[in-house]
């Protein structure tokens, strides 16, 4: 029997988890698979589906996607999951018979994380997201599956919120607003912060009375401390404030269960790559 292939494909890629996370899961599972890491060509524009297709005339079962290359995965599937045709975006594909499948994990991940790891279940809860880029794009149904009381979305740029909230429809549930109108909308139980901004070290413009001293914040971006959105969370007495690295595990374990029909345990993968927050 041959060792089915996977991979990770980005640009850049020489930090990523991925290899590592996937082999931990394919030990315990004990599932024999090989994962790589790929750098994916950005230019000429062809040149990401024919590497793609590369790997797949190869061998490989299945891959990962990650920046840049969402939507171009996307658009070179032949199946499209519901969640990924919302997203617009995949960060999973599977090969099967000559057919491209895409699965978008980002949002499943992220929800499994809040409700399971950090046993915060959203029900009934009022709940604010931060961005409407494709990291919201692709929670947001996964998001209102989990029922909150409400869901709002504050942008900078409102015009995308609203286009966000206007494809999803639904109407009473999800809400679209700019950062200033969040000082009329009080306290939210969870406060997620999808935009791109702590990347490059800064601060989405949201006032800190959105925050509950007994809710949670929780930033998408991992490995990188307190950064300036806990940090404000911490200052505005938050006690529960959480980065992406469950997130990354846990949507690691979608694509692993999607591809390998068994479900990896998540914890001692989290808690391997977390780093401290103080
Ligand atoms: P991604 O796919 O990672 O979500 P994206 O689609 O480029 O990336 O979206 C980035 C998101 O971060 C957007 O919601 C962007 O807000 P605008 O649409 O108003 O530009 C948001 N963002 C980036 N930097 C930000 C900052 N300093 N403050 C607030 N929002 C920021």
């Amino acid at each position: 029997m041959t060792t089915d292939q996977y991979a990770v494909i980005g640009n850049p890629i020489g930090h990523t988890k991925s290899p590592l996370i996937h082999g931990l899961f394919a030990l315990e599972t004990r599932q024999d698979i090989s994962y790589t890491a790929i750098e994916g060509p950005v230019s000429p524009r062809e040149a990401f589906a024919a590497r793609v297709n590369s790997f797949r005339a190869a061998g490989g079962k299945g891959m990962n996607v990650t920046a840049p290359f969402k939507l171009k995965a996307f658009a070179m599937a032949d199946e499209r999951s519901e969640r990924a045709e919302l997203a617009g975006a995949a960060n999973a594909l599977r090969f099967e018979d000559g057919r491209i499948v895409a699965e978008n994990f980002d949002g499943v991940g992220l929800v499994h994380d809040i409700e399971v790891n950090l046993d915060l279940p959203m029900s009934g809860k009022r709940v604010l997201i931060l961005g409407a880029g494709g990291a919201v794009r692709g929670a947001l149904l996964p998001f209102l599956a989990a029922r909150p009381a409400e869901l709002v979305v504050a942008n900078r740029d409102v015009t995308k919120a609203e286009a966000l909230a206007a494809q999803v429809g639904a109407p009473g549930s999800l809400l679209a607003c700019g950062y200033r109108d969040l000082e009329a909308t009080g306290r939210f139980d969870l406060v997620v912060n999808a935009t791109s901004a702590s990347l490059i070290g800064e601060l989405p413009p949201v006032p800190p009375n959105v925050f509950s001293p007994k809710g949670t914040a929780y930033e998408l971006v991992y490995g990188k401390g307190l950064t300036p959105f806990l940090r404000l969370a911490r200052n505005a007495g938050v006690l529960g404030v959480a980065d992406g690295v469950g997130m990354l595990v846990e949507q690691a374990a979608e694509a692993f269960a999607w591809w390998r029909g068994v479900r990896p345990q998540t914890r001692s993968v989290i808690d391997r790559l977390t780093v401290p927050l103080d």
